[in-house]
Order: structure tokens, then C-alpha cells, then sequence
């Protein structure tokens, strides 16, 4: 599937420094203090670790970055990397020690003599993070090896332990990667309810409505935007319960449109390809699902994702068509292009309904405007509930992924206003992605805090990020673990 990066502890072995065949790094700190393994390499290379440690090169080398030194006389490793950190580096220094690590490793095998430096965990964490790669669908002469490392540390058992979840954090992405990588070909929706229900044997219950079991919940709205393709729309639920027992969940809705044509709205052919990515949502809510079934969190999650493929056909929904969503309420479709909205009403309903949960986090690729207002540095987070936008927005902060906080109004909700029917699924192109969370906001309940995150900027990009190589992202998983780690898990 990916590539994955098998990351050992190990004590600290000296002697195997110069012996050690791959790549060889060692701690140098900002200001040029070198460790015991960092000495033993510099007698071995007759001084070149000092000399780097002494030079300008050095002066200019920040917490996290690599400096490598090719073919070092006096060993057998291919390249000693000398990493910069201090003795007690941030999380985010760390698991760039770990990028700059994996960016340079190829399929070399690597050793790592970390001592005593802290936050080696974190360091695998950026190890195993980047060197990610969606090999699938290349041919085996392209196709890279997977590589390992050994971390050498002072004490291994702790830093395993320490290690551990943040590991199964990193598969969850993985997870997310992949399904957002995969293209609409082979994940169909069948493919995807199938790639989530095989999570049951991570102890997760798993449950897939089909088209019939959603017309008889009334769920026009979602129905609507599958009915010109040919693969079946499907709603799946994930329940992760490893908090106390009658506890209500935190419910994470996902949009997981597998391929976004615009619909009889068609999209115009440059670009579209990229459409592929539009299950972005529904990735995440199943990579953090994944990542804390295998952290096995002592919290209550539900995860759900409204499965759809946009296609024009002629059955299609066109737009003026008028369509009756779970909670209702009419809605005018203007634009069968706006089909996002439509599927995440009807599954945040259904999620509310039926779980009663104590909030709720819908994750969209919603908006072309969202990256016209944020970029790729961002995604847009709207809510109706402070203490829980704030928690959120401290988690992304801490795990290093960008969020931003956007306003909701009645001015803004005003312009969803239809002659015809109860709503209409757009509001025009003034502040496209803030009129779709209004849209939404009409399907959340009264009481029920809510962060709607629109990702259609960081879910794929085009160039690398810190923790990423180009493509899907992950974006959200680590910051959604975190914050039911600090919310629901204290
Ligand atoms: N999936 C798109 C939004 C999108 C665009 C995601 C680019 C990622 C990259 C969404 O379904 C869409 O088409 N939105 C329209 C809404 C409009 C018709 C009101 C848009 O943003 O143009
Ligand atoms: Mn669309
Ligand atoms: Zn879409």
C-alpha cells in the first residue's frame, strides 16, 4: 500500500557507528556541542563532525535541519547525517529532525544515535510521517523499497512506549493518504465501504446503509447527488467506544464525494482530475477512526461518511430540481455542482438523530473559495461554539497544522433564501465558502456544539508541506487525535 517506514529502538552501540552499512546520523546541538555518539563519529571521520560544528555552515543551521557528509572516510555508512537539535528540542523541531531524516534516506537504512537528546518519538514520528510514498499504481521497476531505522537511544523501552501511539497516529494518516491518493476508478464507493468495514477487525463497528435503507430514512438530499452514477451512494458509520460505557460520542461526518464531475453543472475539463480528492472528509474521519482503534483510546467516537459519486447522466439531478432533505427541509438545487452541502445534511441529521452526541465535526472539501480566502496554509473553521473552536484550533496549532477561524452570520445565511422551496444549496460567489457552512449550519441542532472544517486547500496539494510529500495530506487526522486525546481522554 505505502511505503512505511519500520522504526526500531535500540541502546546506544558506539562501536556499531562505524560498522553500521546505510546512513549514519548523529546530534550535533545549535551551538555546536557534540554527544558521545556525535565524538565517537568525528574521531572516526578524523574530525569532520568539529569542523562542520565549528564552520559558518553551522551558524546559519536551524533546529531540525540536516547537514549531510557523503562517503565519510573512516566508515562504512554511505553518508553521516548530522542532524541539529538541542538536548531538549519542541515537538515540532523534533519531527523535523525526523522530515530532514526521511527526505534524505532514500531506501538506505538508517541508524540514528539520539542518546539522550529528548523527544526521539517525535523524531520517528517525522520519520515515519515523510516517508510516505503512493507507490500503488507505478510499476515495480519505479516502485521505491521500504526502509528502516534504528533509533539509538538511551533508553529504548521508554522511547517504544512513547513511540507507540504516535506510530499508530502516523497509520491513521497513512490511511487517509492512501484513500485520498486512490483514484475514483478503483475507489468506488463499494471499494470505500469495503476498505472501512475490513476495520472491524481493529475492534471498530462498522455499519453500511445502502440506497434503500437511506430512502426509507428520507435522505433526498444525499440521494439526489448520487443518482447519475452508477455506484451506489452508501452511508458507513464507525463506532469506536473505548470510553465509558452510555458516555454520548463525539460524532466526526465526513464528505465523501469519490469523484466530483460538477454533475449536469459540469465542471470545466482543466483540472478536473483533481476531483478524485473530493473524498477528502471522509478520508480524515476514517484515518482518525483508524488511528484510535489502533491507540486504542479510551474515548467514544462516531465516525461518518456519506459516500457519492457526481456524475451527469440522464437521471441525473438537474439543477432546479427541488429535493427533500432527512430533517425536512426543501432545497433548491441551483447548482449540481454544490453537492457537497447536500450529502453532509443529510448525514449530520442522520448523526444527530441517531447518536445524540455531545458535538459534532463535519470535515469537507466544500469550496473553491475556501482556497481563494486561505490557501493551502489553512483550512477554514467555522462554528457555533467557542470553547470547542478554541480547543480545536489549540490542537491544530500544537500538531502543526494549519486552521483558521472564519465568521457565520444571519446576513450570510440570508442569502440561501429560495421562492420556492425552504433553501437553495448556493448563495452566490461573495463569500462562497462562508455561505456554504451557513447552508450546513441549518442541519445542525439546537444545543449541539459544531465545527464545520472546510479542507478543500490542504487535504491535496501540489507541493510538499512540513510533515508531507506532495499529494494527499492527512491534514486534520493528527489535530482531531489530539483533541479527543486533550478533551475526552484527560
Ligand atoms: N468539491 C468542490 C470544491 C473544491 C474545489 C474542492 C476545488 C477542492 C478544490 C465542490 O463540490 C464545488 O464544486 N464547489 C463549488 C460550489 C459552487 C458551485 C457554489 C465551487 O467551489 O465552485
Ligand atoms: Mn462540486
Ligand atoms: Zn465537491
Amino acid at each position: 500500500m505505502t511505503t512505511p517506514q519500520t522504526i526500531r529502538f535500540a541502546d546506544v552501540d558506539l562501536d556499531a557507528l562505524a560498522s553500521a552499512e546505510g546512513r549514519v546520523a548523529v546530534i550535533v546541538t545549535p551551538d555546536g556541542k557534540l554527544d558521545q555518539a556525535a565524538r565517537r563519529a568525528n574521531r572516526l571521520t578524523k574530525g569532520a563532525v568539529a569542523r562542520l560544528a565549528d564552520s559558518k555552515r553551522w551558524d546559519k543551521a536551524k533546529p531540525g535541519q540536516v547537514v549531510t557528509l557523503a562517503m565519510p572516510a573512516g566508515m562504512a555508512a554511505e553518508a553521516l547525517d548530522v542532524v541539529c537539535l538541542p538536548r531538549r528540542p519542541s515537538v515540532d523541531e523534533a519531527r523535523r529532525a525526523g522530515v530532514a531524516l526521511a527526505k534524505v534516506q532514500g531506501d538506505a537504512t538508517l541508524t540514528l544515535a539520539a542518546g539522550s537528546t529528548a523527544r526521539a518519538e517525535q523524531v520517528a514520528l517525522g520519520l515515519a510521517l515523510r516517508a510516505y510514498d503512493f507507490a500503488d499504481h507505478r510499476t515495480s521497476k519505479d516502485a521505491p523499497d521500504p526502509c528502516s531505522a534504528t533509533i539509538m537511544v538511551s533508553k529504548p523501552d521508554e522511547a517504544e512506549a512513547a513511540a507507540a501511539p504516535l506510530l499508530a497516529v502516523a497509520e491513521g494518516v497513512f490511511f487517509t493518504r492512501d484513500l485520498v491518493n486512490e483514484p475514483a476508478n478503483i475507489l468506488t464507493t463499494t471499494e470505500f465501504a469495503k476498505r472501512l468495514s475490513d476495520m472491524e477487525k481493529l475492534g471498530l463497528k462498522v455499519e453500511v446503509l445502502d440506497e434503500a435503507e437511506m430512502e426509507k430514512l428520507g435522505m433526498g438530499s444525499l440521494l439526489s447527488v448520487g443518482q447519475g452514477s452508477d455506484s451506489p451512494s452508501k452511508l458507513v458509520v464507525m463506532r469506536w467506544e473505548g470510553g465509558t460505557k452510555g458516555d454520548a460520542p463525539l460524532a466526526l461526518v465526513g464528505k465523501g464525494v469519490v469523484f466530483d464531475t460538477g454533475g449536469i453543472s459540469l465542471k470545466p475539463a482543466a483540472g478536473m482530475e483533481d476531483m478524485t480528492m473530493d473524498m477528502g472528509g471522509a478520508g480524515v474521519v476514517a484515518g482518525v477512526m483508524r488511528a484510535l482503534a489502533l491507540r486504542k483510546a479510551k474515548a467514544n467516537v462516531v465516525g461518518l461518511v456519506g459516500l457519492v459519486e457526481n456524475m451527469p447522466s440522464g437521471n441525473a439531478t438537474r439543477p432546479g430540481d427541488v429535493v427533500k432533505s432527512m430533517k425536512g427541509d426543501t432545497i433548491e438545487v441551483i447548482n449540481t455542482d454544490a453537492e457537497g452541502r447536500l450529502v453532509l445534511a443529510d448525514v449530520m441529521w442522520y448523526a444527530q438523530e441517531a447518536f445524540k452526541p455531545r458535538g459534532m465535526i463535519d470535515l469537507a472539501t466544500l469550496t473553491g473559495a475556501c482556497i481563494i480566502a486561505l490557501g493551502h496554509e489553512n483550512a477554514a473553521v467555522f462554528s457555533n461554539d467557542d470553547t470547542l473552536a478554541g480547543q480545536f484550533l489549540k490542537a491544530a496549532d500544537a500538531e502543526g497544522e494549519g486552521a483558521w477561524r472564519m465568521p457565520l452570520g444571519q446576513a450570510y445565511d440570508d442569502m440561501l433564501k429560495s421562492p420556492i422551496a425552504d433553501m437553495k444549496n448556493v448563495g452566490g460567489r461573495p463569500a462562497g465558502s462562508i455561505t456554504a457552512a451557513q447552508f450546513l449550519q441549518r442541519f445542525v441542532q439546537e444545543g449541539c456544539p459544531w465545527i464545520h472544517l472546510d479542507i478543500a486547500g490542504v487535504a491535496h496539494v501540489k507541493s510538499d508541506t512540513a510533515y508531507a510529500p506532495k499529494g494527499a495530506t492527512g491534514w486534520g487526522v493528527l489535530a482531531l487525535n489530539r483533541l479527543i486525546a486533550d478533551t475526552l481522554e484527560g
